[in-house]
């Protein structure tokens, strides 16, 4: 694919003005947080056996339970979490994936903290300002310790909830798919929203049977003009979070992961496995691009090769021909408006996903976007494809950029966005 006639040609439609309000508009740059919490949490990570499917197996948990305690506030919350580790050598620390929290409780470890380790605590705290689904992982030896299970699920709610509103994070543990959690029956007519979340590191297809639904949001930003669906399945890209909202029939209705009911109020006779997929970028109600120009440009290419810039060159994944901790950083200005380009040339899905940031997707293999304005922060670049995204670099600090299959991130598809 020819880059460089991509980065000029791809048609984009700018139309200063009528701009759709930024969602994550962080305004000037995020103090340490000096208000009193109101709520508090603490999560200790330690070694633990957990019910997989009927089977004990060996985990890292918090809490003692995988996934660990779901935190929940609402806007305007002040939220403390303490981190504690009992006994995970590895270290621990957390990261709100999705969450653009100030840079030092990003959690990222040599970046914005040191890993906490065994005995050790660190306290996190942050402003609840964006409304919703998220979740938390561990960021220090994260392919492992997010498989073995330090994650849990962080949901901000705008107000009081009426209806169901509940959270599926999907996640594998030991090979095994693990339970979804009970959910309660809900009154025929009420509103639902079904909050699903992948933690696994490879993309997850869900399917909803049994009634009309909409995306209403994706990746803690809500759509616009979401219209129903019905026979549609969609794909959640690791890390990746979708909002299905509905009106409860008095039918049953069953959600289907990679084929497999994982919550069901009653038989759902309906093959998914046919149903069309979801496109994301043509899924909406459109809006203009809210910048006319690009401050900084920058293209990373995601492939398989040689990292030459080693002493003793070692094959991997790499980012334009280099691997981490080789990748230069990319450099940008507080108020940048800043444009990615994102090459897969390898033969397997990267799920990439930029810290501190949500990126508006401008178009991918050279069409713009045409659905609802598309805010991102966990998305696959599949073989083959190109990615166009661009955000106001509006939030300093020194953040992560990988990869979110986590074992291609930790093994070098992890480079730096950083501000001069
Ligand atoms: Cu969900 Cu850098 O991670
Ligand atoms: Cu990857």
């Amino acid at each position: 694919v020819a880059v460089a006639a991509l980065l000029t040609g791809t048609g984009l439609t700018v139309a200063p003005g009528a701009a759709p309000a930024v969602p994550h508009d962080h305004g000037s740059p995020a103090a340490r947080i000096t208000d009193e919490p109101t709520r508090r949490f603490t999560l200790t990570a330690a070694t633990a056996t957990v019910d997989a499917g009927g089977r004990n197996v060996a985990a890292w948990a918090f809490n003692g339970q995988v996934p660990g305690p779901e935190l929940t506030a609402t806007v305007g919350d002040v939220l403390e979490v303490t981190l504690r580790n009992r006994d995970i050598g590895r270290g621990v620390t957390l990261h709100w994936h999705g969450y653009d929290v100030p840079n030092d409780q990003d959690g990222v470890p040599g970046v914005t903290q040191a890993a906490v380790r065994p005995g050790q605590e660190f306290v996190y705290r942050f402003r609840a300002d964006q409304a919703g689904t998220y979740w938390y992982h561990t960021h220090s030896a994260s392919d492992v310790g997010v498989r073995m299970g330090l994650y849990g699920v962080l949901v901000v709610r705008p107000g009081p909830v009426t209806g169901l509103d509940v959270t599926v994070p999907v996640h594998t543990l030991a090979g095994r798919p693990l339970p979804a959690p009970k959910v309660e029956e809900v009154e025929a007519g009420l509103p639902v929203r079904l909050r699903l979340i992948n933690t696994d590191s490879t993309t997850h297809r869900y399917a909803l049977a049994g009634t009309a639904f909409r995306v209403a949001a994706i990746d803690g930003v809500d759509l616009r003009g979401p219209t129903p669906l019905v026979d549609t399945a969609v794909l959640i890209p690791a890390g990746g979070r979708y909002d299905l909202v509905f009106d409860a029939p008095a039918t049953p209705v069953a959600l289907f992961v990679d084929g497999r009911a994982v919550y069901s109020t009653g038989p759902v006779s309906t093959a998914t496995g046919a149903w069309r997929v979801l496109d994301p970028l043509r899924y909406g109600a459109t809006a203009a691009v809210p910048w006319s120009r690009f401050d900084k440009t920058f293209t990373l290419v995601l492939d398989r090769g040689l990292d030459l810039r080693r002493l003793l060159p070692r094959y991997g994944h790499t980012v334009n021909g280099a691997a981490d901790p080789d990748i230069p950083p990319q450099v940008v200005r507080l108020g940048d408006v800043v444009r990615f380009t994102i090459v897969n040339r390898s033969q397997v899905v990267h799920p990439w996903h930029l810290h501190g940031h949500h990126v508006l997707v401008l178009a991918r293999d050279g069409e713009p976007a045409t659905g609802s304005p598309l805010w991102l922060d966990s998305f696959d670049v599949r073989p083959g494809e190109v990615w166009e995204v661009a955000f106001r670099a509006d939030n300093p600090g020194m953040w992560a950029n990988h990869c979110h299959n986590l074992a291609h991130a930790d093994a070098g598809m992890t480079l730096h966005l950083m501000y001069s």
